[in-house]
């Protein structure tokens, strides 16, 4: 009993080294094109099919990512346009999104993460400056031009920054999550709801009162 255990529990740590247990499991069939239109009440791991005799081409089709978003609606600068399974039903088990990035003249994407994929970013227009932190600290940076593609490895903070100053840039990116999730540095720490306690922030940052609530206002938090 306990040797088979045991065994298990190697045969998983196994698994995972060798990347067959992934987040995004293998469709197990040819597709799912979520049903997003039937309420329902119980929670999947993703969204159920529609019957797949019912699936037609423009349930794998989106023009979603053909307008820019808007970089003026954010502090930053920079608008990103997903595709999920609103906008595009056909991608529901695939593991995939697709991004528009938009960055302004001088706008960054601050430091995020997507807790659950990787990145792989093509720049399509202007001239950005990205980089990743890796779980050392090391910092990993590359500046772009037009038709050169980075990777951010999965769940690692990392940055992009339009670093030319007379045209917004327009980058694609594909993540390996049907949803990746995002989650930015600054917001999470000094802009969460509820607030984390002030004496965290302090000890944290190392700074003064002032400081923590300074920071919060300027982010809206
Ligand atoms: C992105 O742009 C759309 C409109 O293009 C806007 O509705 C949305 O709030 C913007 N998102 C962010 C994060 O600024
Ligand atoms: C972009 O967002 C800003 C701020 O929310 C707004 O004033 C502006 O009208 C928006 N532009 C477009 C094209 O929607």
């Amino acid at each position: 009993m306990v040797r088979s255990k045991h065994l298990l529990l190697q045969t998983l740590i196994l698994a995972v080294l060798l990347g067959i247990i992934t987040s995004d499991p293998e469709p197990l069939q040819d597709f799912c094109v979520a049903d997003t239109v039937n309420p329902h009440s119980m929670f999947l791991n993703g969204a159920p099919c529609i019957n797949p005799s019912q699936a037609i081409s423009c349930h794998f089709m989106t023009s979603i990512l053909a307008k820019p978003g808007n970089t003026s609606a954010n502090r930053f600068g920079f608008n990103v346009t997903l595709t999920n399974i609103q906008n595009l039903p056909g991608i529901n088990t695939q593991g995939l999104t697709m991004a528009r990035v938009d960055i302004a003249v001088n706008g960054y994407i601050p430091p995020h993460s997507h807790p659950r994929a990787s990145e792989v970013t093509i720049l399509l227009k202007g001239n950005i400056l990205v980089g990743f932190i890796d779980t050392s600290n090391k910092l990993f940076t590359q500046q772009l031009r037009p038709g050169d593609s980075f990777v951010f490895p999965k769940g690692l903070t990392h940055f992009l920054y339009n670093i030319d100053m007379s045209s917004p840039a327009v980058a694609v990116a594909g993540l390996n999550s049907q949803n990746p999730g995002a989650q930015l540095v600054s917001l999470a720490t000094f802009a969460s709801k509820p607030r984390i306690p002030d004496e965290v922030l302090k000890n944290a940052f190392q700074i003064g009162g002032q400081d923590v609530e300074r920071i919060r206002r300027n982010l809206g938090g």
